[in-house]
């Protein structure tokens, strides 16, 4: 998501949204995500280079409708596990849309691009022991734990 797109976005300014989207942004978002959105915006005007690596929207082929948001947590070396050339991933599908495998198909094609692109190999994941999609995502990925545990968070690693 291109800085003008979030700062429409963080303006509330549904109309210069969707003439900056080709794909369909729901009225709701970004309600809880403007912390992200405003954090993710900030980088981006330190360093535009990174915006590469921050947010983006997943979005359906069929409709062009956005379900949901992903994003490494900065360039290669901004991980939990401080690994140097490892990215780390983050995901949120819309409450609407879980469990059709949004999640886990996006995760892997982002993957795939950071890998065919950037050469990375490593990824690392994190989330709490209560949620148990999340989970799911990290075993259906192939993550494994890593047996460290930041800010009451699994971390998961996965070598591709
Ligand atoms: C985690 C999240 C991104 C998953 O998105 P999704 O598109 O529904 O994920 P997928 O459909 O690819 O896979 C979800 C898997 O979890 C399973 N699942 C979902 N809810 C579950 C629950 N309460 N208990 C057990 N399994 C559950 C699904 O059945 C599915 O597994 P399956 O394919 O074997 O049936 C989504 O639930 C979400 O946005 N949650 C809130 C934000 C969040 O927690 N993000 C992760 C932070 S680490």
């Amino acid at each position: 998501m291109p800085a003008s797109l979030l700062d429409a976005l963080l303006a509330g300014d549904r109309r210069r949204i969707r003439g900056l989207a080709e794909y369909r942004i729901p009225d709701e978002f970004p309600g809880d995500a403007v912390g992200l959105i405003r954090l993710r915006r900030e980088q981006i005007a330190v360093d535009p280079l990174v915006a590469p690596w921050l947010l983006r929207a997943i979005v359906r082929r069929e409709d062009l409708a956005m379900v949901g948001y992903v994003n490494f947590h900065g360039p290669p070396g901004v991980n939990d596990t401080m690994s140097a050339g490892a990215l780390e991933l983050g995901w949120t599908v819309f409450p609407a849309e879980r469990r059709r495998g949004y999640a886990t198909e996006t995760a892997n094609a982002l993957m795939d691009w950071a890998n065919r692109e950037h050469r990375i190999k490593r990824f690392v994941s994190s989330t709490t022991a209560d949620n148990a999609a999340s989970l799911r995502v990290h075993a259906k990925l192939g993550f494994v734990r890593t047996g460290e545990i930041v800010d009451g968070e699994i971390i998961f690693a996965l070598d591709r």
